[in-house]
């Protein structure tokens, strides 16, 4: 319904306006993906030390695996929803750059064309030696487990590729030039406590108009005056582009 929104864009010298917006695990949320830290996510149940740090991955391999094959292929069941599907509509009036804690494609298949993943993506795959090495990195089928003895083109074991505890973050750079870019920043459904994506609310432009869409406060952000939606990422989202409307 919102997608038929007539959204008035900022066209003065035919320069769309660039809206970046900063995603966690609370916009997938209502796809049904669970978030990490909120109650019955998944560093309740898991612990992220052994099965999502790369010192985890090397002692116990097994258990990391099979803690990313079960998130690979319940990835395959869900679809985007609503939040996803509104930021993919908003690049008809606006330019739109997602940066994603995310490893789900959920933006993508929502239709966005320019998303950044800080975390990596479940989607793909590459080697335990060399795993920023784009010759190393393909994509795998989501419901085809990675198993001990899966090679990656560098001859290594093959693992997700998503970046561990105690990995750096190759794009994080590229994401501070997209924030310092940003004529509107929104950020949704992160709890903002994992750097150094977190400290990208600092990198906006002084008077820039920010937001934050989540359900509960998130101190790090109204604290520097972003203007708080308490809500879901469905329904924050129509709130934000009524709002759009009148920048
Ligand atoms: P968290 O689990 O830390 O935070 C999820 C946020 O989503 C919380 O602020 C919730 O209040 C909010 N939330 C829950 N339901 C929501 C909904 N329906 N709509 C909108 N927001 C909702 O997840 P992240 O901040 O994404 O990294 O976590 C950051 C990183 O920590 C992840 O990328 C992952 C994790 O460890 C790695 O594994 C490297």
């Amino acid at each position: 319904m919102l997608l038929n929104l007539h959204y008035q864009p900022h066209d003065d010298m035919n320069e769309k306006k660039h809206i970046v917006v900063l995603t966690g695990a609370g916009i997938s949320a209502e796809s049904g993906v669970v978030t990490f830290r909120d109650i019955g996510g998944l560093w309740h149940i898991y612990n992220p030390m052994e099965l999502a740090s790369i010192n985890g991955f090397r002692r116990n391999r097994e258990a990391a695996l099979d803690f990313y094959n079960k998130r690979r292929a319940q990835l395959a069941t869900v679809e985007p929803n609503h939040a996803h599907k509104v930021l993919a509509a908003l690049e008809n009036d606006y330019r739109v750059s997602i940066i994603t804690q995310n490893v789900d494609d959920l933006h993508e298949r929502a239709g966005s064309t320019d998303v950044l993943h800080l975390h990596g993506e479940l989607s793909k795959v590459t080697g335990m030696n060399n795993p920023n090495d784009r010759r190393c990195i393909t994509t795998k089928p989501l419901n085809e487990p990675i198993v001990i003895g899966d090679k990656a083109a560098d001859g290594s074991q093959m693992r997700p590729f998503v970046v561990m505890f105690g990995e750096p973050v190759p794009n994080i750079t590229r994401a501070h030039n997209i924030v310092e870019q940003a004529d509107v920043f929104v950020v949704i459904g992160t709890s903002l406590t994992v750097y150094p994506a977190a400290d990208l609310i600092n990198a906006v432009p002084y008077n820039t108009p920010c937001f934050i869409i989540d359900p509960n406060e998130i101190d790090a952000a109204t604290d520097l005056g972003f203007t708080p939606f308490k809500d879901t990422a469905c329904r924050g989202i129509d709130r934000f582009v009524e709002l759009l409307n009148e920048l």
